[in-house]
């Protein structure tokens, strides 16, 4: 059995494939989720797979700790989640908060680098190759050390959505088995 905490912000497809995923692999895991946005889609996601997801919207970061304090996760699994994580909880859980982010980094990160923006950039400069990064979280936006990375070829006719369609199927075949190893320190 394994604890873990998931913060999310946004649609939270992320948040549900590792819960559906780690429910799979051992229903005794305990999941919950985190989010600071009231009309976030991961409310209704997770709703649906029976998962608590609790809104912090104010204090957010002393309401984290605490929650931090009493669940004691084996694992911190920030999922589209735009708000930084307080010094404090990065020294206590070091190398245990994960982040995922839709470019290879050390590429197209940093501060406003989410989303679209990433993939916007990445179609402005013609890349002819993009992907994702699994990366330990530190003090600094998306500069932790580097877990596991995977890339995809991109050809000159892709667009907004066929980028974002191919890093999406990335992030949801890979991202729950780099999760599985690092609880369970051997591969799904
Ligand atoms: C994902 O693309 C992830 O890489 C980034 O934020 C997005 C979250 O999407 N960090 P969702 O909320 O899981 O659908």
């Amino acid at each position: 059995m394994r604890k873990v905490l998931i913060l999310a912000s946004g649609n939270g497809s992320n948040a549900a494939n590792i819960s559906k995923f780690l429910k799979k692999t051992d229903s005794k895991n305990e999941i919950k989720v985190l989010c600071n946005v009231k009309k976030a889609g991961v409310f209704n996601k997770m709703k649906n797979l029976k998962i608590p997801c609790i809104l912090l919207e104010n204090n957010f970061n002393i309401l984290l700790i605490k929650e931090c304090q009493n669940f004691q996760p084996d694992l911190i699994i920030l999922a589209g989640f735009l708000k930084k994580i307080p010094a404090e909880l990065i020294v206590v859980f070091k190398k245990k908060i994960i982040n995922i982010h839709p470019s290879l980094l050390p590429k197209y990160g940093g501060k406003g680098m989410y989303g679209d923006n990433v993939h916007n950039q990445v179609l402005m400069n013609k890349e002819k190759e993009t992907g994702i990064t699994i990366h330990y979280v530190n003090e600094k936006y998306d500069k932790g050390e580097i877990i596991f990375q995977k890339k995809i070829n991109l050809n000159k006719n892709e667009t907004l959505s066929t980028i974002n369609a191919k890093v999406k199927s990335l992030e949801m075949k890979y991202f729950p088995i780099a999760i599985h190893q690092l609880l369970y320190g051997s591969e799904y």
